[in-house]
């Protein structure tokens, strides 16, 4: 039986999600894949990050975030004030980072994976601002380190559009990437198109926890364009900074634009697009993420409500389309439980 020492900072949605599939896949884990998992550290913003060598009890931790009750109530731990400082002085097998996106300067998060790989630990992470920002970076100083940085749940949360462009699809050159990679503009765009009112879905899509109370990172199409940088970096090898990207969110989209396209037989959809230019310009990608009318022939075109979709067309394979959740707690907890495997197995 292989023992995996895991770190996990953040214990928010995703972070609880991956801990409840530990919980819940601890038989699978050891009978089918011979892996036993020991939590031996936790961190949260709030109460700091505690730590216990023998692993720690993770039901008694959902219990305690579920009741709103500090981490350190957990009995025989030790503590540190900052996540960063108890990374650095325990360690561990792997970290999985998963605290919140922020696209200005990727913080907390960049500087966990950084401590981590530099010490030699492998990452799995859900955030998106690290990736986006400085993902060959990252990538290059997890190689130097001979650890794995993997990041399914980053894009489409734990429907695999990562592994299968960088391991099922191994060996092909990508040519260009189209994806439907927001749930919450996509459920409103839907609404839209069976003749709903703009601010009255989001008011209902913020209602069932859809969308954020402030949806700007959703809507104007920030959620979207990180996800085009971290497929920029793992899909084509660049780094494109967020103003290389072309960028126009959903909010200015009438109803008369969509019933316009519903009697042109066509969708409009908030696409994010990758695509290799043969001029090399200033960057030898072209990037987008924009409302685009899609004629139904397309697979994006029919992919509605919070649902994901990208498609590649690769050199080998023309077109592959992947479609299925893109956010959740557990959808996300499995993109970063499939990466757990895929160390534990390498
Ligand atoms: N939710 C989804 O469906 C989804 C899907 C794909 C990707 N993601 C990504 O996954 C990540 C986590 O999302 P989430 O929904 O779980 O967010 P969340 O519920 O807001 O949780 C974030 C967690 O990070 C903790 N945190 C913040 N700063 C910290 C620091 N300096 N040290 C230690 N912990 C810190 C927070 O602590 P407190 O609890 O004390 O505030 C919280 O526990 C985000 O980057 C998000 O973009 C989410």
């Amino acid at each position: 039986m292989k023992d995996l020492r895991l770190s996990l900072i953040g214990f928010g949605v995703v972070g609880q999600g991956l801990a409840e599939l530990l919980v819940k896949k601890r038989t699978l884990l050891e009978e089918r894949f011979g892996l036993h998992v020991t939590l031996v550290s936790v961190a949260n913003a709030r109460h700091g990050f505690i730590y216990r060598a023998e692993g720690l009890d993770i039901p008694l931790l959902l219990e305690l975030a579920s009741q709103q009750q500090p981490l350190t109530r957990h009995p025989n731990v030790q503590y540190w004030a900052s996540a960063l400082d108890g990374l650095r002085a325990t360690g561990g097998d792997v970290l999985a980072e998963v605290t919140g996106t922020n696209l200005r300067d990727a913080e907390p998060g960049i500087s966990h994976i950084r401590v981590a790989l530099t010490q030699g630990m492998h990452v799995v992470t859900a955030n998106k601002g690290p990736l986006a920002l400085a993902g060959q970076e990252l990538l290059t100083l997890a190689h130097q380190q001979h650890v794995q940085l993997r990041m399914e749940s980053t894009v489409m949360a734990g429907t695999p559009v990562i592994s299968t462009l960088t391991e099922g699809m191994a060996g092909a050159r990508v040519r260009s990437v189209r994806g439907i990679l927001n749930g919450t503009t996509n459920y409103i765009l839907s609404a839209m198109a069976a003749g709903r009112d703009y601010a009255e879905v989001l008011a209902e899509a913020q209602a069932q926890g859809y969308a954020e109370a402030d949806p700007t990172a959703d809507v104007e199409g920030f959620d979207a364009l990180a996800k085009t940088l971290i497929l920029a970096a793992v899909g084509f090898g660049h780094t494109l900074k967020p103003e290389q990207v072309y960028r126009k969110g959903i909010t200015t989209i009438s109803g008369e634009q969509m019933r316009q396209a519903m009697n042109e037989g066509k969708r409009i959809k908030l696409v994010a697009s990758l695509h290799a230019v043969s001029a090399f310009g200033e960057s030898p990608l072209e990037a987008r993420v924009e409302p685009l009318a899609l004629p139904l022939s397309d697979p994006l075109a029919r992919v509605d409500g919070v649902m994901n979709a990208i498609t590649f067309q690769m050199d080998t394979l023309s077109e592959v389309t992947v479609i299925g959740p893109g956010a959740g707690r557990l959808q996300t907890g499995q993109g970063l439980l499939s990466d757990l495997l895929a160390i534990a197995q390498a």
